[in-house]
């Protein structure tokens, strides 16, 4: 008995490495990873005499490493530090053909900087592209892929973005999980971010998320954010019309990703700030900043650090707390009429008659000065509990607004281009 089951379990995995059907399964984004990452506020910006606090090197990264923790982003959840594009040499080592960091912006290599990093606290994320080159231009993985796994590994790397410029998309769906599977068998594990997705859309061609939630942690969906509210309304377009085919596919472990977070930096205002906060953290989005972090005014800090409400004792009816929710379920936009949008996501507590609580954010896209007064019944809203929900201001922990029903009227009022965010947690 004991030497048939053996035996069959030894033909099952033999047969599943054949297959090569061994899914991610590395345990790690069971909520979505929080940090910062370099590229939409820092770009390609390589010339250190010129921009010695801006250019991509050892001492940007090491800087904001630091901030993160001292200026209180850690405590707050914040945890991936991340290099995105242009950290490289052009060429490969001539002789081992391993990937070499830019000599004089990274004189010491990865491994000091990754210590550095992690005697903080902090992970260490790095950016990589599947194919011949970065979108950049530097050395991609495509023909190294067992020794860069192996050399991200060496390198104490936690956190792998692997994007697909100068790739053939038809490729991908095979190439991006053999990566996923030659970083697992590193045994170091490392959260996998792919971009495959993002140049499949672009191409007309219809992403395989069923494949993909097996093979990535996270995955981009669409274009590159850029410092502007357009640049947000833009991604929030494509994913409240493609809600139906992308939303079920996030959960705990693998997640959709809408780029990353603006705030900080020059294109939103106070309410455009808290309009993309709320709006990410109701797509259940990674909550990756890319900002200068020594820079970042006070109230904009706030709202990235969930102080605005700074009173609330219950810490787990903030924003972040939204975003991280450990159910994992991705919110959806509900309601969008007028230049008015309703964006719902069920949250804990779930109640004994499988009521889910929910995340509910108004945003107004209108310009027309005064702030817009919203009406809807909670019918409406989509919120069915009869018992009711208990209804608190995520950005304002003095509005407490107490017992609504199903048949009871909800009024906001929302400024132009802006958002007001609940929680209504049910009885
Ligand atoms: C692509 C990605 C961006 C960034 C750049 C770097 O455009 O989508 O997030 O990594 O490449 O070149």
């Amino acid at each position: 008995m004991y030497r048939t089951s053996s035996v069959f379990l030894g033909t099952f995995l033999l047969l599943l490495l054949l297959h090569g059907g061994m899914g991610l399964d590395n345990g790690l984004a069971l909520t979505p990873p929080m940090g910062w990452m370099s590229w939409e506020r820092f770009r390609c910006l390589t010339d250190c005499k010129l921009y010695p606090n801006e250019c991509i090197s050892e001492e940007l990264f090491r800087r904001h490493a630091d901030l993160l923790v001292s200026e209180g982003y850690a405590d707050a959840g914040y945890e991936y530090i991340i290099i995105d594009d242009c950290w490289l040499e052009k060429n490969r080592d001539n002789k081992t053909k391993k990937l070499v960091a830019d000599k004089k912006r990274f004189p010491n290599g990865l491994n000091p900087l990754a210590d550095h990093i992690h005697n903080i606290g902090l992970k260490f994320g790095l950016y990589q592209d599947y194919g011949t080159n970065t979108c950049a231009g530097f050395p991609g993985v495509i023909k190294h892929m067992q020794l860069d796994a192996q050399t991200f590994a060496d390198w104490d790397v936690d956190y792998v973005k692997l994007d697909g410029c100068y790739a053939n998309i038809s490729d991908m769906a095979v190439g991006y999980p053999e990566f996923g599977r030659l970083l697992n068998a590193t045994g170091r594990p490392m959260v996998y971010s792919c971009s495959w997705p993002a140049y499949q859309e672009d191409a007309g061609e219809m992403p395989d998320y069923t494949s993909l939630k097996q093979h990535c942690n996270l995955w981009r969906n669409w274009d590159d954010i850029d410092d502007s509210l357009e640049s947000v309304a833009q991604i929030m377009d494509y994913f409240g019309k493609n809600q139906d085919r992308i939303q079920p596919h996030a959960g705990p472990g693998h997640w959709n990703d809408p780029d990353m977070l603006l705030l900080g930096n020059y294109g939103l205002s106070y309410d455009q700030s808290k309009l993309q906060m709320a709006i990410w953290s109701v797509m259940a989005a990674p909550l990756i900043m890319s900002n200068d972090l020594a820079v970042v005014r006070p109230e904009i800090k706030d709202i990235l650090q969930n102080r605005v409400c700074s009173a609330f004792e219950d810490l787990k009816i903030k924003v972040i707390a939204v975003d991280q929710d450990e159910l994992g379920i991705q919110g959806r936009r509900i309601l969008s009429k007028n230049q008015i949008e309703v964006w719902s996501r069920p949250i804990t507590p779930v109640v004994s008659n499988n009521q889910h609580s929910y995340a509910v954010a108004f945003v107004s896209r209108r310009a027309d000065g005064a702030p817009y007064r919203i009406v809807f019944t909670l019918k409406e809203l989509e919120l069915h509990n009869t018992a009711g929900y208990d209804v608190q201001d995520l950005y304002d922990d003095k509005n407490h607004l107490g017992v609504f029903r199903p048949a009871n009227q909800f009024i906001t009022r929302v400024n132009p281009n802006g958002v007001t965010f609940y929680k209504f947690t049910a009885l």
